[in-house]
């Protein structure tokens, strides 16, 4: 089919570039002229492991294009998917301004185009993009000639490839009389992707978009709760990651978001809480769990951060130097948004520290983020941002912390001393190699 995808983030460029390697024409546009001359000379915009691959062969083959002008592609594609950022407001509502351009461009055009040529223009527009319960209705409403599903994704940032590829289910959120057609465009569209027939779940449009928050809800709940468990180990001498084996062998409960650290962040998680409370606020709903969830999380980074302070408080050393190895919200991305290790960082600065940060991936965000900061220093190699300083932070678990050597580490700090916010070592190997260790919810 002919697909056209309006938004080149995280989710349009990887959902656009998963459909060509599936077999369709793809179109993708955005209104980034830069990021769509850089998208057609083959350079990505984000960091996801395959997608460089996947760009530079698709573009060759000719099944994708990009263009930052809606009207030279609309009236090609068969079915459009918006995947526009729906970024929280400054009172954390859902700000659906983007969308909503994106849709009145749509409808104008389409106007034009069904007054000016025959060729057929596509009406139906999927909303990929995460958005308050009842946004789809408000559209149906707003524009009657055209046809709106709710299909939200579920890619995580380092895996969006593999997610999109092998989604674990599709959903489609549709109102209720186009219901065994808009069955038929995802079996059409998804027909390469080989997902079994049980994987394609229908619902109303609200339950659609209520599905995503629920998810991340869920997988955040999943988070806080290991961390609230992992403050009360730490009191009493039980073991967070020992407590993690013996609840992921209960069936109902799996092995997946429950390690405990320095709490959650990125572009979903905290922003998708915050939009879904604001909204169940809106319907005079207070949502206890939800929040509770947030406030842990908060409380969890908090925590990790007194430790820091208290320790070289009690030892003495005024103004330390640490430094911090990971500043990305999490390993194989480049993104801080949101990043606990960020937060750690404006909280150590305000009381005096000064910081060397290493990050694999984000050395060049880093620099610009801070180069007024002078407390702040950003290295290229992780062992040279250890020199000189007063302990090592573990902020982010990247695969190249887990297989650094802590003597070698231990060689270039001033003092052996870490804090590992994502237990990545073990405490008797670090005790036995003479480092003072702090790590979450163990002794
Ligand atoms: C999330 C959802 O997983 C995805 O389905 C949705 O589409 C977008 O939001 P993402 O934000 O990319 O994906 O990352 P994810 O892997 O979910 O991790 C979110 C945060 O939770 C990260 O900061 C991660 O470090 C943290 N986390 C995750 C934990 O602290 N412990 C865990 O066990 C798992």
């Amino acid at each position: 089919m002919k697909i056209l995808l309006i938004g080149a983030g995280n989710i349009g460029l990887v959902t656009a570039l998963c459909f060509a390697e599936k077999g369709h024409q793809v179109f993708c546009v955005d209104i980034d002229q830069t990021k769509i001359g850089k998208l057609k000379s083959g350079v990505a915009s984000i960091f996801e492991p395959e997608l460089d691959f996947l760009l530079k062969s698709h573009l060759k083959l000719g099944n994708i294009q990009f263009s930052s002008q809606l009207e030279s592609v609309l009236n090609q594609s068969e079915v459009i998917f918006l995947a526009i950022g729906t970024p929280n407001d400054s009172t954390g509502q859902v700000d659906l301004t983007a969308v909503d351009n994106a849709v009145a461009d749509i409808a104008r055009l389409c106007t034009t185009a069904t007054n000016t040529s025959s060729a057929k223009v596509a009406k139906t527009i999927i909303i990929k993009s995460t958005a308050p319960p009842g946004t789809n209705k408000k559209f149906t409403e707003k524009y009657p000639n055209f046809k709106f599903i709710s299909s939200p994704e579920f890619l995580r940032e380092g895996s969006a490839i593999y997610d999109c590829l092998n989604p674990d289910r599709i959903i489609i959120g549709s109102h209720p009389e186009h219901a065994n057609d808009d069955l038929k465009l995802f079996k059409s569209i998804y027909e390469q992707f080989e997902i079994s027939e049980n994987k394609f779940i229908q619902m109303d449009t609200v339950t659609s978009e209520m599905t995503k928050y629920a998810a991340n809800i869920f997988l955040a709940a999943r988070v806080s709760l290991m961390n609230e468990f992992s403050r009360v180990c730490e009191r009493n001498g039980a073991d967070i990651e020992l407590l993690k084996k013996g609840l992921s062998l209960d069936h109902r409960i799996g092995n997946e978001f429950l390690n405990a650290g320095i709490g959650y962040g990125g572009s979903c998680f905290p922003k998708d809480l915050e939009a879904f409370n604001s909204y169940a606020t809106g319907l005079n709903e207070n949502l206890k769990i939800t929040n509770a969830i947030r406030k842990t999380n908060d409380l969890q980074l908090a925590n990790f951060g007194f430790k820091i302070v208290a320790y070289h408080k009690a030892a003495n050393i005024q103004n330390p130097t640490i430094c911090i190895w990971g500043a990305t919200f999490k390993p194989d991305t480049d993104d801080l948004r949101e990043a606990p290790a960020l937060k750690l960082v404006a909280l150590l600065l305000n009381r005096s520290f000064n910081l060397h940060i290493y990050d694999p991936k984000a050395e060049g965000a880093l620099t610009d983020l801070f180069k007024d900061q002078p407390n702040v220093k950003i290295f290229k190699n992780s062992y040279e941002a250890l020199d000189g300083t007063d302990a090592l932070v573990i902020a982010t678990e990247w695969n190249e912390f887990k297989s650094a050597n802590p003597t070698e580490i231990k060689k270039h700090l001033k003092a052996p001393v870490i804090f590992d916010g994502r237990n990545i070592f073990s405490p008797p190997q670090m005790r036995e190699l003479g480092f003072q260790y702090f790590s979450i919810g163990r002794q």
